[in-house]
Formats: C-alpha cells, sequence, structure tokens
C-alpha cells in the first residue's frame, strides 16, 4: 500500500511517499527554521504563511522523488493534531482538495502517534506493545503503546515539554533557536558542575516538570551577570543535560518496572539528544531492556513518519471524510475515530 502523506504542524513543510508502513520511497522537508531564528522561536502566522507558500512543490518533489504519479497512490495521509492550528489547516485542506481531485481515499494521523512510528522505519523488528517515551518541542510524554492504533499515556509533562526547556535555556544562554542541538553539542565539551534541581512532581511518579529547571538556569545566569561572574557555558549545558537525563531515566525507569514491558521506545525530536540517548541504553542494558531509538532523519519533524502511522490507521479503516478539520490540542489516546 503506497500512501502520500503530508505534514505541517509545526515549521517544517514535508511530503513523503511510505509503502506499507515501512519503506520509505521519498521523504522532503522544507524547513522554515532560519526565518523563525529572527524572532527567537516560531511565530505561527509566518509558519502558516510558509506552508501556503511550499506545499504545492514539496508535494511534488515527494512524488517525483518515488517516481510514482497520484493516480498511482492508494490513499493519501495528514497530520491533523496537535499542532498550530494556522499551520495545521494548511496541510489539512491541501490534503483535502488532493483527495477530493484525485478520488484517493484520506487518512488521518496524529503527530504524537507518527513520532512513535518514525521507529517502525528504522526497526522491522519493533512491534507494539512497547513503552514509549516522547520527548519533543511541544510534548513529553509517557505512554504504553499497546497497539498499533492504540495507546495509554502513563504520565506527561505538567509545564514545559523537554524541547521547550531546552530552547527556553538555550536562548538565555545566548544559543540561537532552535537551541536543543546546541546544548547537546556544548554539553559534550563541558562537565556538570553546576547544581541544578530535579524536580518532581507530588502524587505522582511519572509525570515530569521542567520548567523549574529552566527556571534555576535563568536565575544562575542572572544571578551572575548582577555579580559580574563569569558562567561556564558547556559546564552549564552539561549540568541541563544531566538532569534532563535524571528526571527522564527515573520516570522512564520507574514505569518500565511498573508495566514491565521490556521493550523501550524514544520518539520526538529531543531523541536525537546523545545524552539521553546514551543514557537510555545504558539505563536498560543494565536491566535487560531492549532499547529503539529513531535515526536522527527520523527524530524531528518529517512525512515519512506520518506515512507510517498512515498505514497502520488504514488497517484499522479509519479514514476520514472531507469535513476533517484540525485541531491544536488532541489527546494521543482520543484520536479522531
Ligand atoms: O519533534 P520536533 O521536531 O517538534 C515537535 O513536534 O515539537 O522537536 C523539536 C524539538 C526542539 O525543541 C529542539 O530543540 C529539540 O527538539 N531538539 C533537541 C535536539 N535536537 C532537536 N533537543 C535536545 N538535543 C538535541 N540534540
Ligand atoms: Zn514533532
Amino acid at each position: 500500500m503506497k500512501i502520500l502523506a503530508i505534514e505541517s504542524s509545526c515549521d517544517e513543510t514535508a511530503a513523503a511517499v511510505v509503502e506499507d508502513g515501512v519503506r520509505v520511497c521519498s521523504n522532503v522537508v522544507a524547513t522554515q527554521i532560519a526565518e523563525h531564528r529572527l524572532y527567537g522561536g516560531v511565530v505561527p502566522e509566518i509558519a502558516s504563511r510558509r506552508h501556503c507558500e511550499s506545499i504545492a512543490a514539496v508535494t511534488e518533489e515527494a512524488l517525483e522523488q518515488a517516481g510514482v504519479a497520484l493516480p498511482e497512490l492508494d490513499a493519501l495521509a495528514v497530520t491533523y493534531a496537535p499542532g498550530l492550528i494556522g499551520a495545521l489547516l494548511v496541510g489539512v485542506n491541501f490534503a483535502k482538495g488532493l483527495s477530493l481531485a484525485s478520488g484517493k481515499p484520506l487518512i488521518p494521523v496524529h503527530h504524537i502517534r507518527a513520532h512513535i512510528a518514525a521507529n517502525y522505519l528504522a526497526h522491522p523488528d519493533l512491534k507494539p506493545p512497547f513503552l514509549c517515551l516522547v520527548v519533543s518541542g511541544g510534548h513529553s510524554h509517557l505512554i504504553e503503546v499497546k497497539d498499533y492504533t492504540e495507546f495509554r499515556i502513563i504520565g506527561r509533562t505538567r509545564d514545559d515539554a523537554a524541547g521547550e526547556a531546552y530552547d527556553k535555556a538555550a536562548r538565555a544562554m545566548g544559543y540561537p533557536y532552535p537551541g536543543g542541538v546546541a546544548v547537546d553539542q556544548a554539553a559534550g565539551r563541558g562537565s556538570p558542575t553546576y547544581r541544578l534541581p530535579r524536580p518532581q512532581v507530588e502524587g505522582s511518579s511519572f509525570d515530569f516538570s521542567f520548567s523549574g529547571l529552566k527556571t534555576a538556569v535563568l536565575n544562575l545566569l542572572n544571578q551572575a551577570a548582577q555579580k559580574g561572574e563569569k558562567v561556564r557555558k558547556e559546564d552549564l549545558c552539561a549540568s541541563f543535560q544531566l538532569a534532563v537525563c535524571d528526571i527522564l531515566a527515573d520516570r522512564l525507569m520507574r514505569a518500565a518496572e511498573s508495566t514491565e514491558y521490556c521493550q523501550i521506545v524514544l520518539a520526538g525530536g529531543v531523541s536525537a539528544n546523545s545524552g539521553i540517548r546514551a543514557r537510555m541504553e545504558s539505563e536498560c542494558r543494565e536491566r535487560g531492556l531492549q532499547l529503539f531509538v529513531p535515526p536522527l532523519c527520523y527524530c524531528g519533524d518529517n512525512a515519512a513518519m506520518v506515512g507510517s502511522q498512515a498505514y497502520f490507521e488504514a488497517q484499522g479503516g479509519r479514514f476520514a471524510g472531507l469535513d476533517l478539520n484540525a485541531a491544536a490540542s488532541m489527546p494521543v489516546d482520543q484520536a479522531y475515530f
């Protein structure tokens, strides 16, 4: 089954052709990062406009690189939630138009489900059920993936997402948006010599809280500036990264122990982080758990992961009509159907 998938939930316009949920025939991503960087973060109105400008060309490029024409496809798929509403609407309306014009069925895909499915593209041996830690710019969730389209959220962030905390701490240290990669690289050159908090969420073993950690970084920088002291940025990055790793490892390993899953999966843009990957690798090895991480090219937003999840949604007959709407927020376990 060949699916043309479209993704426009944030600041990447992407299209891909994916066969049977696992074979990527093409994967085209047009990023808007350079423009949003001027403002220190994603400007929703600019994101929507750029999606409008590039979506047709990105889609044509994906078809061309895959060597398929529209009539040869079995279905179309689009990310309909969650994300920036104006950005999502561009992809959803474009996909609906294409579906109407071509007569191809349309599969609505939840963005977080797609991030999880990025793992199926690289690990043919990975099959649900498993426990997944999703860490991205907008989301931090611990999810039981009971089946390809059956999910249960067992932990979540109470405030900032992990990527958001990375980007805000990075910005305060003077790194350009999105600062996650810069902090990761700087951390590799520093030592974790600053003391930073590991906030716990009262009454929950699996929830996260990152805003206190981010605020601790901002306070440390402000106090140093007031006293005229120099901050060793690379050491601060290493300290921040260690705190994030400690928090994520604690919740993920507790959840693994309590749910007894032996397959552990990482997903989302922050799963590209070298410290988090190495830490989860050693935590899982110690406990005899099998860890799956997406290849770096499928960690951030892309449409290949949307095409993968779409295949599994289609197996369950989950198609949308032309009344499909976008939604800015939508829990992963209560998707469209
Ligand atoms: O999944 P994604 O592309 O978008 C959302 O769905 O939110 O994630 C983007 C986030 C950004 O916050 C970015 O800074 C972060 O992923 N990120 C990283 C790394 N690479 C990307 N954070 C930490 N370390 C990295 N190596
Ligand atoms: Zn994403």
